[in-house]
């Protein structure tokens, strides 16, 4: 599929120029269907890594780039997020990490905030999951663009048009297949590219180590070498062809159709073809609508939003990083930028690229990349940063939690600690602090989107903040928010609780769906409105 990708359009400053050379993208999946697998693949085809066995710190795999903190090591996954950048074929390709562990966090959240597009795995012998589903949802919410990779392929699973009736009967999305495996499941010998018709035969290397070659056969030869095999494939692409399955820009863009490409990250089949895809079909980085309805061009000066804050990253120096998404403009280590929400200007000296925790200074940056500032313990998710022409992009909004505990110290004599570890927890984002009127500012309670969050307080309140706490599970599941005038008749309800958010907005938590349809029921003057981006609702 070489021949596909364009040049970048000219463009008449260098700003606009640079970002139409840049695909900024996450990749997600339900848990295990290779997305550490398929960075790692990416990385060594764009040249970042020499050798698989890099990116991710997996079971008898070597290197631990992305390994920042103990519980990572011990659990074997990744909380952190890490951004990856490297250049290819004229493009710089941004590859934005997402969480990986089984739990919904608002990482996942955030980083699809900061991404132009997403790459969804699917394995091939399981399908679609449960998160597979919620983050298909998260996508349509956030109207980011989709391309589908059935990954596995080298192993047993489902029928590939069967595959295609479950995306579609599923997310409502029509599949649109680019590439066609050829050989079924378990043995896959390469792909039918569907543009050109052509053959492209993989090969194996040893352990996947290395970029997988392929040969590039025409139909004729194609049906000369694998038979049988071969035809099947050209028979499924013309029921395709009927069907209507058939690559459209505007769909894609639109979040009705999905691109879909057949890999196995493991051997690295088929991750040229989605590289190829991202450059020829991924949105570049493009205007972003301000929180007054305006649209930033990108050539405009300088802009950025926070999309991530995370600290003890860096062991030795306790400090705390704030992720940066480029907007709009050109970005230049030390400039003077100012956070629209405080006023206030802060120092981009210590700007740095995050690949892993090998850090190296990031001089300049352009739309599409992604920035790391040290010592930000002034900015929060969400926050605009700007140069010269003032801008603020709306918030990222926050996911309705459906897990609540309270907090305590287990040493009273440690408070301050304490008190010092939530704020720094809840701007974070790691979990959203609530205070409870009725148990106090010694007990706040603590709501997030995923449970395995609180792991996560756990262990940085006492290593991080040395205010061990205890955890205490609160009986709730569903959060809708109120207003001050409705908090007296709310509290007295069964199985319901008011909290607040740290913003003073009252927040109604439930036992479960229908308690609060009774609520609802019996009172329906009350104020209950869903979260932001409450897709259940
Ligand atoms: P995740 O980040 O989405 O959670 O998935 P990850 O890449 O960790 O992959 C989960 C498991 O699936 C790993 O096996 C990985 O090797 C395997 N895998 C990923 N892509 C492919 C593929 O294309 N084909 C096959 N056959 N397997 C694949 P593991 O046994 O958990 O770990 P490991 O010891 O093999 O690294």
């Amino acid at each position: 599929m070489t021949a596909q990708v364009p040049d970048p359009e000219p463009a008449a400053d260098p700003v606009t120029a640079q970002a139409a050379r840049r695909r900024t993208f996450a990749v997600i999946s339900h848990p295990d269907a290779g997305k550490s697998t398929l960075t790692e693949a990416l990385a060594l085809h764009g040249g970042a890594i020499a050798e698989a066995g890099h990116v991710k710190a997996k079971s008898g795999r070597r290197g631990v780039v992305s390994d920042w903190q103990e519980m990572e090591r011990a659990r074997g996954i990744s909380i952190s997020s890490a951004a990856l950048q490297f250049e290819y074929r004229d493009h710089v390709v941004n590859l934005l990490d997402t969480p990986g562990h089984a739990d919904f966090s608002e990482d996942t959240y955030r980083v699809l905030a900061a991404v132009d597009c997403a790459v969804m795995l699917v394995d091939a012998a399981k399908g679609m999951e449960r998160q597979t589903m919620k983050l298909f949802d998260v996508c349509a919410y956030r109207g980011l663009p989709v391309i589908t990779v059935i990954n596995k392929w080298d192993r047993p699973g489902q029928e590939a048009l069967a595959l295609m009736d479950e995306i579609e009967s599923r997310t409502g999305m029509v599949p649109t297949p680019l590439t066609w495996p050829v050989g079924i499941a378990g043995d896959f010998r390469g792909v039918l590219d569907r543009r050109t018709g052509d053959y492209v035969r993989f090969s194996r290397t040893a352990g996947g180590a290395t970029r997988a070659p392929q040969d590039r056969l025409d139909a004729g030869t194609a049906a000369e070498r694998e038979g049988d095999v071969w035809h099947t494939a050209v028979e499924e692409v013309a029921l395709l062809e009927a069907s209507g399955a058939v690559h459209d820009p505007e769909t894609f863009a639109a979040g009705a159709s999905t691109p879909v490409l057949f890999a196995s990250a493991v051997l690295n089949f088929g991750v040229d073809q989605l590289l190829d895809v991202l450059l020829a079909s991924a949105p570049a980085p493009s205007a972003r609508r301000a929180a007054d309805g305006h649209a930033r061009p990108v050539g405009a000066p300088f802009s950025g939003q926070v999309f991530k804050v995370q600290a003890g990253m860096d062991r030795a120096h306790r400090d705390r990083m704030a992720f940066v998404r480029v907007c709009s403009g050109h970005f230049e280590r030390g400039m003077a930028v100012v956070n629209s929400r405080t006023g206030r200007s802060f120092s981009t000296k210590y700007a740095q690229q995050v690949f892993g925790s090998d850090r190296s200074g990031a001089e300049e940056a352009w739309p599409g990349d992604v920035v790391g500032l040290v010592n930000a313990s002034s900015l929060h998710v969400g926050d605009t940063l700007y140069a010269d022409e003032p801008v603020t992009f709306p918030p990222i909004p926050a996911f309705a939690p459906e897990h609540f505990v309270v907090a305590r110290a287990r040493d009273v004599s440690r408070y301050k600690q304490f008190q010092r570890g939530m704020a720094e927890l809840d701007s974070e984002g790691v979990v959203q602090v609530l205070r409870s009127d009725r148990r106090g500012d010694q007990s706040p309670v603590l709501a997030a989107v995923g449970p395995m969050q609180f792991d996560v307080v756990t262990h940085r309140m006492e290593h991080e903040f040395h205010a061990p706490v205890i955890l205490e599970p609160l009986g709730y599941s569903v959060a809708r928010r109120t207003i001050p005038t409705d908090v007296e008749v709310l509290d007295a309800q069964r199985n319901v609780e008011v909290l607040w958010r740290i913003d003073g907005t009252p927040l109604a938590v439930f036992s479960d769906a229908w308690r609060l349809s009774a609520v609802q029921r019996d009172h329906p003057r009350l104020v209950l409105e869903p979260l932001a981006a409450d897709r259940s609702a």
